[in-house]
């Protein structure tokens, strides 16, 4: 593997990491103005950037064999593709908005693990924001405020460049999330709350299991859900479903055959979900989630129809092994799910889930522990 200095001629200015994220609850309503709860978690993805003084953009990553080199005007939706575009929309979108950037030599050195919906995509787009705010001096890593503004601009690298229509609850989690706690996110208003959460002291563990199944279908189907839940508010001519009740969703169940019902049904069940999981953490009930997050669970495998075969073996096994709730997490069709486990528990869940996939002839699934973790930061 090749250092910054073997790549590019000299050393860098720094180190910048972000972290992936769990969301303990609030699925695929980021982008319906709803409610999420993300937590970050403690794998990283790390740059190792240096400031250019003309606009050309170096972009390598020791894990790819692939990197990009052209300027930030060279950048625009579709470009660079792969990996290269989160990071070089990063600073497409910062100079969009009015920031005045340079180009840079980056080397990413660390990923959050790839594809198991942990949001490596993310952490590389706010580990990018944030070492440009610094070499640049656009103040905007200091406050709240102005992550939330780095925030959007990854957002736009992955809708517009990268052409993922996704919402900001994973950019908003790398870069606002703190240690112990987990994000309450408005994503109509873009205000957050950080809610005590620390498992440990509760005698729990948030046990993470990739299944390591990586559906082709997941991209599609993703911008599917978002239509269709889009589809649903316009046909009951509301601006979102955030404030619908379940009286309110009734018309969509009117003639057709009823899924844009199930799918404002999901959106709508899920916001009360992230609101009753506040109140409990705020209590101080953590084990009180575990219900919640299998009834999640359901609306996302039943109304959102997101699960698959090895989700579903991950959470029931998990369950049947003595954990107090589990769920699919993330754009769903794979990737990981999550499980509310008992301390004690942990060994006995993840040697059964392990079990149960050998059993069934799945992939052996990469099991851990995700401690609510600091949000994105400079390293060195
Ligand atoms: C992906 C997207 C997020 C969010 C989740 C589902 O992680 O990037 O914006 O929509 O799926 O909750």
């Amino acid at each position: 593997m090749s250092t910054f200095e073997e790549l590019f001629g000299r050393p860098p200015d720094g180190r910048w990491a972000a972290p992936g994220r769990v969301n303990l609850i609030g699925e695929h309503v980021d982008y319906a103005n709803g409610l999420c709860l993300p937590f970050a978690i403690a794998e990283r993805t790390v740059v190792q950037v240096a400031a250019r003084t003309d606009d050309v953009l170096r972009l390598r990553s020791s894990a790819e064999d692939d990197g990009f080199e052209g300027t930030i005007d060279g950048v625009g939706p579709g470009a660079p593709g792969a990996w290269a575009g989160y990071a070089a929309g990063v600073l497409w979108a910062l100079r969009a908005a009015g920031h005045t950037v340079r180009g840079i030599d980056l080397l990413v050195t660390a990923t959050v693990p790839l594809g198991a919906g942990l949001s490596s995509s993310a952490a590389l787009e706010c580990a990018t924001a944030l070492a440009v705010d610094d070499l640049f001096g656009l103040g905007l890593g200091g406050s709240d405020k102005g992550r939330r503004t780095l925030a959007a601009a990854c957002i736009r690298a992955e809708n517009d460049v990268v052409g993922a229509q996704t919402g900001g609850m994973d950019q908003a989690a790398s870069l606002l999330c703190t240690q112990g706690h987990a994000l309450l996110l408005d994503t109509r208003d873009g205000s957050t709350r950080q809610v005590p959460f620390a498992p440990g002291d509760a005698g729990l563990a948030v046990l993470v299991i990739d299944t390591k199944v990586r559906h082709r279908l997941a991209d599609s189907e993703y911008g599917n859900r978002r239509a269709s839940v889009e589809k649903a508010a316009a046909a009951l001519g509301r601006p979102d479903l955030r404030d619908a009740t379940l009286a309110d969703i009734e018309p969509l169940g009117e003639g057709g055959n009823g899924e844009l019902l199930r799918r404002a049904r999901h959106v709508v069940t899920e916001i009360a979900r992230v609101r009753e999981t506040v109140e409990l953490l705020d209590r101080g009930d953590l084990a009180g989630v575990g219900p919640v997050l299998d009834a999640s669970h359901r609306s996302l495998a039943g109304d959102f129809e997101l699960s698959c075969p090895e989700l579903d073996l991950a959470c029931a096994t998990a369950n049947a092994s003595g954990a107090l709730g589990a769920r699919l997490v993330g754009g769903g069709f794979g990737g990981s799910a999550i499980a509310l486990v008992p301390a004690d528990r942990l060994a006995a869940v993840a040697a059964d889930v392990t079990a149960a996939f050998q059993d069934a002839g799945y992939k052996k699934p990469d099991i851990r522990t995700a401690e609510p973790s600091a949000g994105a930061a400079r390293d060195t």
